[in-house]
């Protein structure tokens, strides 16, 4: 047979689902060093290939519309969470239309304006917040990293309304949404589950916000009542499609959501896992402190405004490895439209052998397997942030932006992350002000904590706290 070698199970609709489940990039590694850079599992009753290495990241991620599609896997999920007509409710080419409009917002000048809203945010969260009283204590980090990620995107993003009325009201509406980014919502979609009640719910309670804030935009008399505030919601009410026709009230609200629903899980469980890492490594967060008063001196709030991530490189490096080790998408899917053949090398024996990959697959790209092997990074499993130093390919503007690379947490191709350059800004200023603010330790006996997968994205298990302590400069 020329399709894939399949993992064998004696459960046939179960096939793979529990061990693959439990430990994604486990299960990857253990079946990659049996078959090599090509094999199927069954999941929930149907057939997955994955295709591993540089080649089969590009293979993946680089896929023409023709032969794949993201849309017909991931639609019946996102649907009822971004909303219609948007994202994977939409043609391939008004997907990328949406992406392009939306980078408008995303230009480097327009990062360097966020740099303070992003420290007001911090501020003000530090000074309400219940688990920062005192001079020292225990915090929720996955709970802090989630209301912060969250906050600092939508006061940034999403404008003056949306950053004047930011409370725990809208982050538990966001948190209901997030809630429900789970398997079976994926391998069963449409179920009358209370997750999904909830969803719905917080859905509709959140394009409301979105709508009516358009809404008192266009009444006030539209484009000229704009302040010197020029966000996404403005930028995208100005805005048309390539035929002329204006971006509709409701796929502004709906690509509100999805915008902060693409980043938000992300970037609080990689803030998380960057908190934990530094506690575990004390000599890093005094250098990054040290780095910070060097390089802007100490008044952060004033200093850091103009391009913050290349001033911070230490910062950039942290975020950098802790998105290897940490990367939260441990699989990215795609339905196969025609049959396909993968070609996969084998290096040791210089052969080549192609593989036929039809159209009832499920195809899996999991670029975070070449960001843990040791054959790209060596000691894979060690956080070591200067790691970066060396690895030139992959720094400041030579960083290989093709899809053949080892390191693509924010994947390749036509379905590439818009938003990497907000990540890393979002994520290095977070750093940069609680390094500046606090200094932290494990609690006593425990160290980082292990990885949950029972989410479609992945983040610390819970509970996940540090202990804190305020810097007394
Ligand atoms: C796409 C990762 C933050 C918006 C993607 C993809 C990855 C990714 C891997 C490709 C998915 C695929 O090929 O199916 C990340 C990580 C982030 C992050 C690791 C943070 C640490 C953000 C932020 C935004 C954003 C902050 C918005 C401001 C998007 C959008 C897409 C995308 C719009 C395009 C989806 C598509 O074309 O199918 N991201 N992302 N992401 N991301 Fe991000």
């Amino acid at each position: 047979k020329d399709e894939p070698p399949l993992v064998f199970s004696w459960l046939p609709f179960i096939g793979s689902t529990i061990d693959y489940g439990m430990d994604p990039y486990k299960f990857y590694f253990k079946y990659q060093k049996k078959y090599g850079n090509i094999f199927s599992f069954v999941l929930v009753g149907r057939k997955h290939t994955v295709c591993l290495g540089p080649e089969g990241n590009n293979f993946v991620l680089n896929g023409s519309v023709n032969e794949i599609s993201a849309a017909d896997i991931y639609r019946d999920l996102t649907l009822p969470i971004f909303g219609k007509d948007v994202c994977y409710d939409c043609s391939p080419a008004k997907l990328m239309e949406q992406k392009k409009l939306l980078k408008y917002s995303l230009t480097p000048d327009k990062l360097d304006s966020f740099v303070p809203i992003f420290l007001d945010v911090m501020q003000n969260y530090v000074e309400t917040a219940e688990d920062f009283r005192g001079n020292e204590g225990v915090f929720d980090v996955v709970k802090s990293m989630a209301v912060t990620t969250m906050f600092t995107a939508a006061a940034s993003l999403q404008g003056k309304e949306v950053r004047e009325n930011l409370d725990h009201g809208l982050a538990d509406l966001y948190h209901t949404l997030d809630l429900s980014f789970i398997p079976i919502n994926f391998y069963l979609p449409g179920l009358p589950l209370p997750v999904n009640r909830r969803r719905d719910d917080a859905h509709k309670k959140i394009a409301a916000i979105y709508t009516n804030i358009i809404k008192s935009r266009r009444a006030l008399g539209g484009e000229s009542a704009r302040e010197a505030d020029d966000d996404m919601i403005w930028s995208l009410m100005r805005s048309t499609y390539k035929d002329g026709t204006p971006v509709p009230d409701h796929e502004i609200a709906h690509l509100m959501i999805g915008l902060l629903m693409a980043g938000q899980h992300n970037a609080y469980s990689i803030g998380a896992w960057i908190l934990f890492r530094l506690a575990s490594r004390p000599d890093i967060q005094e250098e990054l402190y040290q780095e910070q008063l060097k390089a802007l001196g100490t008044d952060l709030s004033i200093s850091a405004k103009r391009d913050l991530v290349s001033k911070l490189l230490l910062h950039k490096m942290v975020v950098r490895e802790t998105l290897r080790l940490h990367d939260p998408i441990h699989t990215v899917m795609r339905a196969v439209k025609i049959p396909l053949t993968f070609v996969s090398h084998d290096p040791e024996s210089s052969k080549s052998r192609p593989y036929k990959i039809p159209t009832s697959h499920v195809l899996i790209s999991a670029p975070g397997v070449t960001a843990q092997s040791a054959e790209f990074f060596p000691e894979p499993d060690k956080w070591e942030p200067k790691r970066w130093e060396t690895m030139t390919d992959f720094l400041d503007g030579a960083e290989k932006r093709g899809a053949m690379s080892a390191f693509l947490p924010f994947g390749a191709g036509r379905h590439r992350c818009v938003g990497e350059a907000f990540a890393y800004l979002q994520l290095c200023t977070v750093t940069a002000f609680m390094v500046r603010h606090f200094v932290f330790r494990p609690l006593e006996g425990e160290g980082v904590p292990k990885t949950d997968y029972t989410a479609m994205m992945t983040r610390p298990v819970l509970p996940a706290r540090l202990r804190w302590k305020r810097r007394s400069t």
